[in-house]
């Protein structure tokens, strides 16, 4: 089976968990296919709040509603992928650089359900470079204070998040205690968001593998 394959089990698999109303959808390849699948089931649920433009277009090209999270409130249901997930759930995001907003969407829902290939699956977090979107004016001088924690931070060169930020890839880290890496980076002056989503992993993991899917919780 293809790595896409075992990315689309994955977001099938997400599908029972829609329960009605408004749900979170992330962004990426994984989430994309959960999107496809959604649009089987319009009818089982009121709409979506998502977490970059590029899921919002996606939605709408399937006839479902896009709603605020403003407008909508808490959510009962986040669906997203990752770039690495660690046997507690905890998660490495913004591959695609839609971090802030799947941030926000994932604290504003009751369950984050995280969908994948097994291939995501590590032990210890930092193999894949950890986004960090920053405020343009920052990038340099946040750069420098990331490099003291022992990482290689390499602008995403041309990037522009929806916010209107900048990332910095940091390389070369081992994330032995993510909660804390986390609360440290989202602490320097013109972050906006780390893409360490420890303090707020995930519920739910669902990975796709050859021999069907592994549900894991923390
Ligand atoms: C987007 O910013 C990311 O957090 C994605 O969730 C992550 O990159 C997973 O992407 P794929 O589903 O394409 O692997």
């Amino acid at each position: 089976m293809t790595q896409d394959e075992l990315k689309k089990q994955a977001a099938e698999a997400a599908l029972s968990y829609v329960q009605g109303g408004v749900i979170g959808v992330g962004t990426g390849s994984t989430v994309n296919h959960f999107i496809d699948f959604l649009a089987q089931i319009k009818g089982r649920f009121e709409g979506a709040v998502s977490s970059s433009e590029v899921s919002s277009e996606r939605l709408k090209s399937h006839g479902i509603q896009v709603f605020d999270l403003n407008s909508a409130g808490d959510l009962s249901l986040y669906v997203d992928g990752a770039d690495e997930a660690n046997g507690r759930l905890q998660l490495i995001k913004g591959g695609g650089g839609a971090l802030t907003r799947e941030k926000i969407v994932a604290a504003a829902s009751e369950t984050f359900v995280c969908i994948a290939d097994e291939s995501k699956r590590v032990d210890v977090l930092g193999a894949f470079p950890l986004p960090v979107e920053v405020i343009p004016m920052a990038r340099s001088y946040v750069a420098r204070e990331l490099v003291k924690l022992g990482g290689t931070p390499v602008w995403r060169e041309g990037f522009v998040t929806d916010n209107g930020n900048a990332i910095l890839d940091i390389q070369g880290l081992e994330i032995q205690d993510p909660a804390a890496m986390e609360q440290q980076i989202n602490n320097i002056a013109g972050v906006v968001t780390v893409g360490l989503f420890a303090l707020r992993g995930a519920d739910m993991l669902i990975l796709g593998s050859p021999n069907g899917v592994n549900i894991y919780e923390p």
